[in-house]
């Protein structure tokens, strides 16, 4: 049912500073261009590690949902993980008779695919973010 790691998400303050600290991980040309989703409250920022992406996202506007999580989480921190799957709705009610919960309605996510958010509470503390492939298995 879930397939490939996609990314991890990094909540940051400011993505501007953090570019920075990962061009110098991973090099100038890893580190994308800065969007902003205001659908999702988020500015995003992918970074590529050679076997998945860093997903930087920072608060935009002061609804952002991250704004608790960097209240909790000052210095920023691992916010997420984003797995690919074939079928987004298949995999919900897969993961849903797995005991999970989904967190709100699917919605377009930064890949511009549809994605879903899985509440921690019943993924051993993490939260997941399902991410429907543009390519199955690709
Ligand atoms: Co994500």
């Amino acid at each position: 049912m879930f397939g490939r790691l996609n990314h991890v998400g990094v909540a940051t303050r400011s993505i501007a500073e953090a570019r920075g600290h990962y061009a110098r991980l991973f090099g100038a040309a890893a580190v994308g261009e800065s969007f902003d989703l205001p659908a999702q409250g988020v500015r995003v920022c992918f970074v590529d590690a050679p076997n998945a992406q860093i997903e930087l996202i920072e608060p935009l506007g002061d609804a952002s949902p991250l704004a608790g999580f960097l209240e909790r989480n000052p210095a920023g921190g691992q916010h997420h993980l984003c797995f690919e799957v074939a079928d987004l709705d298949a995999a919900i009610r897969d993961a849903v008779s797995a005991g999970a919960r989904p967190l709100g309605e699917p919605r377009l996510g930064a890949h511009g695919t549809r994605v879903v958010f899985l509440h921690p509470r019943e993924m051993g503390g993490v939260l997941v973010e399902l991410m429907e492939a543009a390519h199955a298995g690709h």
